[in-house]
């Protein structure tokens, strides 16, 4: 049987599973929200918060929020579980093995090098768009390629990791300022060549003012969030606060600081605030190809979709002491699914449904599409921005599988899944 080339190294157990006890998070009974504040002179600014922060500070853990971002109240997970630090260790070249495979991995891990850290998410996002954003996320960073994942978060966990995050929000007065005065200062203190504003056409970048390091710009045009959210994700106040000096926000923030006026400042804040936005692009998701007329074998479909990408999360757990990842023994929350996609056993052998029955990958739904099609083909959606109801889209939270790798599996599949 073929071995993942890192379980020699670290033991894939280790490397992409977890442990039993946290798969399964019990969700604690509702409790009665606190009691809302006493409207008061003296403490006209805190706004009334729904949610158990303790539990939410609990819950960081048990879901496996730090497997991929920083800055919480949790350690990161170990290397060898994280799924930033691995990746990025790979390509910084601190992670030990040789360098023949160091060489093959590199280009495969180069852009899931990077995930926002939650420092001090509550001094730069309001509550209302963390907890819309735990519900449905969407691609807010463009330079990004990782995405968060659609978890599967009840009401009572999305309240009390907001609570937990966004501890107290305050009732700020807005900022003014003049727009074409702010596009102007946007346009020439660098910021576009780092952020991407959509909704605003023609927008120039221009030169950094400050100096930043190769690394800096590297990480800062991942990270650098689409400033069209930044009115849904920030209080003005909160923007023209992180103007002022990013890293005394947040101190790991990859934004360099740069020096602006009080009334450059006022102007940015405003135009990001205010300017009107174009309506956003409605791209149609790709439509499923048709089935080829040549015969597919199952190590084409195993080297270019599931050995290539899906067994990072749906692994052997044999030979992964126990655990085989997030899609296969649980994990980021997800009850264990038993999805095996590292052979041709495991995935003739399905997944364990809602109510615990195996069931095929290969079932065709009412439209007569197999449900592993759905699935990739969801992910394409998802990234369009449809709403896919119960499907969650796989890989979960990577790049969707290229369209013609989509139609090689369906067509094995027509095909009748030849060995
Ligand atoms: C598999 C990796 C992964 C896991 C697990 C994960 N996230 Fe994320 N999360 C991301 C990525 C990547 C982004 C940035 C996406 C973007 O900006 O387009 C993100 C964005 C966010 C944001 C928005 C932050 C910002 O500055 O834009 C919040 C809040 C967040 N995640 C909270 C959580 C919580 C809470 C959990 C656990 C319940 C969690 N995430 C689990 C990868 C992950
Ligand atoms: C111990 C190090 C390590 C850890 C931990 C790790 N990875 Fe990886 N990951 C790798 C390596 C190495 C590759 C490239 C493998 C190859 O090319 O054969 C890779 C590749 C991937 C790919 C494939 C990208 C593609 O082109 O299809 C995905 C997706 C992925 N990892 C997701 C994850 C997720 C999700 C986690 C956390 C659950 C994770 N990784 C944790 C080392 C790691
Ligand atoms: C070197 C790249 C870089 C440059 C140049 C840069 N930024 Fe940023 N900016 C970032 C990154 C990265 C973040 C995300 C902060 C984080 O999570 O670390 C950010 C965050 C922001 C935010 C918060 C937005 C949100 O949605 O969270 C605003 C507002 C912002 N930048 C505005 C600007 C403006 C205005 C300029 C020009 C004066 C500018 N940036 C220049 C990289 C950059
Ligand atoms: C980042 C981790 C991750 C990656 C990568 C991933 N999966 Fe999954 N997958 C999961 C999780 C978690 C579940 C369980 C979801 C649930 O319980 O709703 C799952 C469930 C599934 C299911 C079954 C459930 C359903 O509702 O249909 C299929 C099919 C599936 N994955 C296919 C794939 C394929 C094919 C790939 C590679 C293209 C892939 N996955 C990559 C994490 C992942």
């Amino acid at each position: 049987m073929p071995t993942h080339p890192l379980s020699r190294l670290v033991g894939i157990g280790a490397i992409l599973g977890i442990a039993a006890s946290v798969a399964a998070c019990k969700e604690p009974p509702r409790r009665e929200p606190p009691p809302a504040p006493v409207a008061s002179a003296l403490a006209p600014s805190t706004v009334a918060l729904a949610g158990d922060a303790a539990h939410g500070k609990t819950l960081i853990a048990e879901l496996q929020c730090n497997r991929c971002h920083d800055g919480t109240d949790a350690a990161p997970a170990p290397q060898n579980k994280h799924c930033v630090h691995c990746h990025a260790d790979i390509v910084g070249g601190k992670f030990k093995a040789s360098a023949a495979l160091l060489s093959k991995w590199k280009p495969v891990v180069e852009d899931l090098t990077d995930a926002p850290s939650l420092t001090s998410a509550g001094k730069r996002l309001t509550r209302t768009f963390v907890r819309s954003y735990l519900a449905k996320p969407h691609d807010v960073r463009p330079g990004l390629s990782q995405s968060m994942p659609r978890l599967a978060l009840s009401a009572t966990q999305i309240d009390d990791l907001t609570a937990y995050l966004v501890p107290e929000e305050s009732a700020a007065p807005s900022v003014t300022g003049d727009l074409e005065a702010g596009r102007r200062v946007i346009e020439s203190k660098g910021c576009i060549t780092c952020h991407a504003m959509t909704g605003v056409p023609g927008l120039v970048a221009s030169a950094i003012p400050v100096p930043v390091t190769r690394d800096e710009l590297l990480h800062g045009k991942r990270l650098a969030p689409d400033l069209r959210y930044v009115r849904e994700r920030q209080t003005s106040a909160q923007t023209a606060a992180w103007l002022v000096d990013p890293k005394a926000i947040k101190a790991d923030s990859a934004m360099p600081k740069i020096p602006l006026t009080d009334n450059e400042r006022r102007d940015v804040v405003a135009f990001l605030h205010s300017r009107t936005l174009d309506p956003k692009v409605v791209v149609t998701p790709p439509t499923r190809l048709p089935l080829l007329t040549r015969k597919v074998t199952f190590a084409e479909v195993d080297k270019r979709v599931f050995h290539r990408t899906c067994w990072h999360c749906h692994s052997e757990p044999d030979y992964a002491i126990g655990d085989g990842g997030p899609g296969n023994s649980g994990g980021f929350g997800f009850k264990p699914r038993g999805l095996n996609l590292s052979d041709y056993a495991g995935i003739a052998a399905g997944f364990l449904n809602d109510k615990n029955d195996r069931e095929s990958i290969f079932n065709a739904g009412a439209d007569g599409v197999p449900r592993l099609v759905t699935a990739l083909l969801a992910r394409h959606a998802e990234e369009a921005g449809a709403d896919t109801g119960p499907v969650r889209g796989m890989p979960l939270g990577y790049a969707p599988v290229a369209m013609e790798d989509i139609q090689l599996v369906d067509s094995w599949i027509a095909q009748g899944r030849p060995r």
